[in-house]
């Protein structure tokens, strides 16, 4: 199904603000389709014949499983690639990388490090590229959360998110997401470890709040979210991490300080004892579980979205 033709109107998903709020709405509609018909054993293959690279840079569970079984639900195939057995970890350039792999497939999915990674490899591509992770972006995962927190709690529009933890990939994309969606994150992290409002990508810091204590960040919140301490392609900080990240551990006194109805979500994998205690994560209040399979569903909708249009 791949062309040589240069697509004039392709979009890439390389960051959430790559979507408006009307897109959002529509991805979220037609995952909720997709999740039903997937649970009612019957078949939606509107990606028959086409092909998607996922081109893996750092290690996976969830976003390989979501994306490869995703793909063959919808009636595609993937070809998988990393760094190791590619020409990747050989020094060929991302850009030389780009115009190869998008002549033959349909659709690209990358986890890598740095942002400007896959900007270049979609400014040389010829097909929708799609971000599975970056160092400073995870936009599918918050895409799979909202839809969660949406299943669970009807529309994020005003409520409060509480982040606790380190200034990441994913403490960015909620950023951003709150601007676009037009909810409030109330966001802690330890001295050092910072949200960049520049690194975000936001325009202004009225859609988040900074609290010194994780505890008051959880006040009132609907939603008590977390993250691993130390991110892929940080491990050299791993000590430093460990103390100063001490007092970030989501705990059932966090749970108590947030709504009496909060939810607890974590994009795992998570480390119980470190960024949050077991009876959070394994307690009434956690739907990680949801999120995790999530994935799968708003992934489809993204891919089908990106290829197909507004079906
Ligand atoms: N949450 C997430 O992206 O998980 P994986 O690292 O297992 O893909
Ligand atoms: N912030 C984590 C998310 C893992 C899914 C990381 O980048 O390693």
């Amino acid at each position: 199904m791949s062309s040589n033709a240069q697509a004039p109107n392709i979009r890439h998903y390389l960051q959430f603000a790559d979507f408006t709020a009307d897109e959002y709405a529509h991805v979220f509609a037609r995952a909720a389709l997709i999740k039903k018909k997937f649970k009612t054993y019957e078949k939606h293959q509107p990606l028959v014949d086409r092909t998607m690279a996922m081109i893996f840079e750092k290690a996976s569970t969830r976003t390989r499983v979501s994306f490869e079984a995703g793909m063959y639900q919808m009636g595609g195939s993937v070809v998988h690639l990393t760094t190791g057995d590619s020409q990747l970890g050989r020094a060929e350039p991302i850009e030389d990388s780009a115009k190869v792999i998008s002549r033959m497939v349909d659709l690209v999915m990358i986890r890598t490090f740095e942002q400007a990674k896959i900007e270049a490899f979609a400014a040389h591509s010829r097909v929708p590229v799609i971000n599975g992770l970056t160092n400073e972006f995870h936009p599918c995962q918050i895409l799979a959360d909202i839809f969660t927190f949406i299943e669970h709690r009807g529309s994020i529009k005003g409520r409060t998110v509480a982040w606790v933890g380190d200034g990441n990939n994913m403490a960015n994309t909620w950023l951003q997401a709150a601007e676009i969606l037009g909810f409030t994150v109330h966001v802690s992290t330890p001295t050092g470890y910072e949200v960049d409002q520049s690194v975000a990508g936001i325009r202004s810091s009225d859609s988040y709040k900074v609290f010194k204590d994780p505890m008051e960040a959880c006040r009132g919140a609907d939603l008590v979210t977390t993250d691993v301490w130390t991110s892929m392609g940080y491990e050299a900080e791993n000590e430093a991490r460990r103390k100063a990240f001490a007092d970030w551990c989501v705990d059932q006194d966090m749970m108590r300080a947030a709504q009496p109805d909060a939810l607890f979500m974590h994009c795992l994998p998570a480390h119980r004892g470190e960024e949050v205690e077991a009876e959070v994560i394994d307690g009434p209040q956690s739907v990680v579980w949801d999120e995790a399979e999530n994935r799968m569903h708003v992934q489809k909708s993204l891919m089908e979205f990106l290829l197909l249009g507004r079906l």
